[in-house]
């Protein structure tokens, strides 16, 4: 197989992961702590779902009252369109309502809608929910999907991680509330970096110690560790939640110790009895931990990627990251006489960093041994 197929088929494989009700839970929760009316009045899209079984149109349904949703509206994707084909079998909810149509049911997207207790049970839940078939198939970026776009003040889904790139620029068109999941790897893509730079998009709350479990038809392709064959679920740490709407974690600033305290305390022995060192291509302090990052200093650090997870904009300005993830990301920080783009410490490459540097009023937010 040619390379270019291979990665169409290793992409097209990587746009079928379906999410787990508790890590939905988590997360929303977190918005909810923080605000606890951010869903009431409001329309909700869920795009690139699979309404009949999908844990988010399961949630905000079962969750429309609590919430104090006005619309809840969830669209799927027709089979047809997917480029990773399974064997399909149109599910009973499906075949058994009167709507059923064999000719629709492979080529053409579903929209669910829930606004009102249709089934007289006195509530508005998952059994109140009305569908249709779409004119099209589902795409988020057909006419009908960007009227719903529009018409929704807060978007929510795990995107086709494929298209990532695609979505990301298709929900900042909109302007709207969002929530999706994505590779922590996107972090320094150039359309999602700057955003992340300006405050404009961050981290969620996250998954549970960092492991996002998902159900996918191949997962007897991963490896032992991330196959669970209990569970029939893959576990990957390297996913996240990228998002518009606030948490308190992104506000809780972290603790940590002053530069003297790390050089003689650290648990890492990069920098216990060592300090830090600095770069020889960028003009900035190498700090290869997020718990070592020195509370009292006052210049620029680079920090890993993973370093975001424990972001507060009150407590660091993001200033840029290393130049090799897209040009003019560090500002002035580069010398780029070096031309070498990735961060040299010693003349060996370390990992692509995130400049940052503290907020003046953090001076004093360290931890007292
Ligand atoms: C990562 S899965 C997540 C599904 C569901 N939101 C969940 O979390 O369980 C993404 C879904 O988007 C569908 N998809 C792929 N390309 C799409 C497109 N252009 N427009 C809409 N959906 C698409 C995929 O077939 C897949 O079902």
């Amino acid at each position: 197989m040619a390379n270019s197929n291979l990665a169409q088929a290793k992409a097209a494989k990587n746009d079928e992961f379906y999410t787990q009700y508790a890590d939905i839970e988590k997360e929303i929760q977190a918005y909810l702590d923080y605000n606890d009316g951010v869903f009431k009045g409001k329309t909700l899209l869920l795009p690139c779902d699979d309404p009949e079984w999908s844990n988010f149109t399961k949630f905000f349904a079962q969750n429309f009252e609590r919430f104090g949703l006005k619309k809840l509206i969830s669209t799927s994707y027709a089979p047809d369109s997917k480029l990773f084909k399974t064997p399909y079998q149109p599910t009973l909810f499906e075949t058994e309502h009167p709507q059923f149509d064999p000719a629709k049911t492979q080529v053409r997207g579903k929209i669910f809608t829930l606004t009102h207790d249709t089934s007289g049970d006195g509530r508005i839940d998952v059994n109140d929910l009305q569908w249709t078939y779409l004119q099209g198939d589902g795409d988020f970026r057909s006419k009908e999907i960007i009227e719903l776009r529009d018409e929704a003040d807060i978007i929510i889904t795990n995107p086709p991680f494929s298209l990532f790139r695609e979505f990301l620029a298709w929900l900042q068109e909109g302007g709207k509330q969002f929530s999706l999941i994505g590779n922590m790897n996107a972090i320094t893509y150039k359309e999602v970096f700057p955003l992340i730079k300006e405050n404009k998009l961050w981290l969620g709350n996250g998954f549970h110690a960092g492991n996002a479990y998902f159900s996918t038809p191949h997962g007897r392709e991963y490896a032992d560790g991330v196959f669970d064959e209990s569970t029939g679920l893959v576990k990957f740490r390297n996913v996240c939640w990228y998002t518009n709407i606030d948490h308190g974690r992104r506000h809780k600033p972290l603790p940590l110790m002053t530069m003297e305290e790390n050089i003689r305390f650290s648990k890492h022995k990069e920098i216990k009895g060592q300090g830090y060192q600095r770069y020889d291509n960028y003009d900035a302090i190498e700090v290869p931990f997020t718990d070592a990052i020195p509370a009292d200093y006052p210049g620029v650090m680079g920090v890993p990627i993973s370093f975001l997870d424990k972001y507060s904009p009150e407590q660091f300005e993001i200033l840029g990251a290393t130049e090799s993830e897209g040009r003019g990301f560090s500002g002035d920080l580069w010398r780029n006489e070096s031309r070498v783009m990735q961060p040299l410490v010693g003349g060996e490459r370390v990992y692509k960093r995130i400049f940052i540097k503290k907020r003046a009023e953090q001076n004093e937010n360290h931890i007292k041994n």
